[in-house]
């Protein structure tokens, strides 16, 4: 695909993906406030009310009443579904994963030291994996055990665990926090698709028959949502990790990547309970937190070398060694013309072909090439780890040197 075109269709579809997610994501955020701030009706109201709430917004004052039931006479001529906001997000979604990751080829989707799969084994695995998720929790919470939540919500909880364990093992762990992603709000979507909507769609036959709804058909349906309302933050996170090489480019990927999972989780669970939060959720939430900052503080680097080890015992390394290295590593794409055809530019704007640029970047080149290892992307020149380890020695004798030192 000419670069032009893939950055266009990129463009177009992030927009639209992001503009969608902020719908769903801030309709499920509001239903889910209103529904636990309903106070009980301050003066009678017709029909079978759960609550009422006032509020003020936009120049005027609204008066909400939720009920349970509406009796056959009285259904409006018009009733607002919110349910285009999800497709939208999941199919702009997907088509993002195909553009970037899975059309993206190599450099996005794999990373030779975590494993071999093949561009055609990985696109398989990471599109496979989005139905099996769907068809292995769905089967999950119709069985018996959802009778259980809390024995239903472990067993998906470690079976999400494993599923992170194994992304992080296949893909590169850029690829591998995106697909999680990718998998949680598949689900998501697939709730409001298969279970949420039809239970709504049922309800409604039912009272223009005069009929009773099928309770356990809204059971079920207010259970998917809560489940929907509970991955939000970590989905979010999980959208936005690319960004931090210090979180997906850690040495425990999964770990990292689990514990942000069980604090977004326990926060948001915060947000909508406050004082009412068990301790358990309240201490799980916490101590997640902790050890994701310790954890990411930690100077570990991937592949077990801590930072200093290697490359204390070099000599000095000079200016002139380290533009060998980008030269032969990074300037197929980080160049005023970048050879490598994807990049028409120089990704993230960065040139290490100008000394004065390679300088100024020093502390990025030290964070991405030596500590955390997402640089090259999907090591696609080949650096080998000694070239690593002079970087990391350049960096740490200083990152000495001035622009004629390169001739
Ligand atoms: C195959 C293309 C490719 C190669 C080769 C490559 N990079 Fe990058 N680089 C990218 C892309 C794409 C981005 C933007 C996305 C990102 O930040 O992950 C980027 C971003 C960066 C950034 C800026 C982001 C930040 O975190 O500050 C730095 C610094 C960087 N690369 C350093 C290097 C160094 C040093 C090398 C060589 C050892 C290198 N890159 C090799 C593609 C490449």
């Amino acid at each position: 695909m000419p670069a032009i075109v893939s950055e266009w269709l990129n463009i177009l579809l992030r927009w639209t993906h992001l503009i969608a997610a902020i719908m769903w994501v801030g309709d499920s955020l509001l239903f889910m406030w209103m529904d636990s701030h309903l106070e009980p009706p301050s003066r009678p109201r017709e029909g079978d009310v759960s609550g009422e709430l006032w509020m003020v917004h936009s120049g005027g004052f609204y008066e909400l009443v939720k009920r349970k039931t509406l009796a056959p006479g009285e259904l409006p001529k018009t009733l607002h579904w919110f349910k285009w906001q999800s497709y939208t997000t999941w199919l702009s979604g997907a088509a993002l994963l195909a553009v970037v990751y899975w059309f993206g080829g190599h450099a996005w989707l794999l990373d030779n030291a975590v494993s071999s799969l093949t561009v055609g084994q990985a696109v398989a695995l990471s599109a496979g994996s989005l139905v099996a998720g769907w068809l292995v929790y769905d089967a999950l919470w119709m069985s018996p055990l959802a009778k259980k939540p809390a024995l239903a919500g472990l067993v998906s909880f470690a079976l999400l665990v494993a599923t992170i364990y194994g992304f992080t093992h296949a893909f590169s762990a850029r690829a591998a926090f995106l697909q999680t992603g990718a998998f949680l709000a598949t689900i998501m979507a697939a709730n409001v698709w298969r279970r949420i909507v039809p239970a709504q769609t049922q309800m409604l036959a039912a009272t223009r028959a005069g009929q009773k709804a099928d309770a356990t058909l809204g059971a079920r349906a207010k259970q998917r949502s809560t489940h929907n309302h509970y991955m939000t933050f970590p989905v979010v996170f999980c959208m936005l990790s690319n960004h931090f090489p210090s979180m997906y480019g850690h040495a425990q990927p999964a770990l990292v990547l689990t514990l942000f999972v069980v604090f977004g989780a326990a926060f948001k669970y915060w947000m909508n309970f406050r004082g009412r939060t068990p301790l358990l959720v309240q201490g799980a939430g916490a101590l997640a937190l902790l050890a994701l900052v310790g954890l990411t503080a930690s100077p570990a680097k991937r592949g077990g070398v801590g930072v200093g080890g290697a490359t204390s015992g070099m000599g000095v390394v000079s200016f002139e060694t380290t533009r060998g290295i980008l030269e032969r590593r990074c300037w197929t794409c980080h160049s005023a013309h970048p050879t490598n055809p994807s990049f028409p530019e120089p990704p993230a704007g960065v040139r290490l072909d100008d000394p004065e640029r390679v300088l100024a970047l020093a502390e990025r080149i030290r964070v991405r090439v030596v500590e955390t290892k997402t640089m090259p992307l999907g090591n696609l020149t080949g650096i080998t780890e000694e070239e690593r380890d002079t970087l990391g020695a350049w960096i740490a004798q200083g990152a000495k040197g001035s622009k004629t030192d390169w001739r």
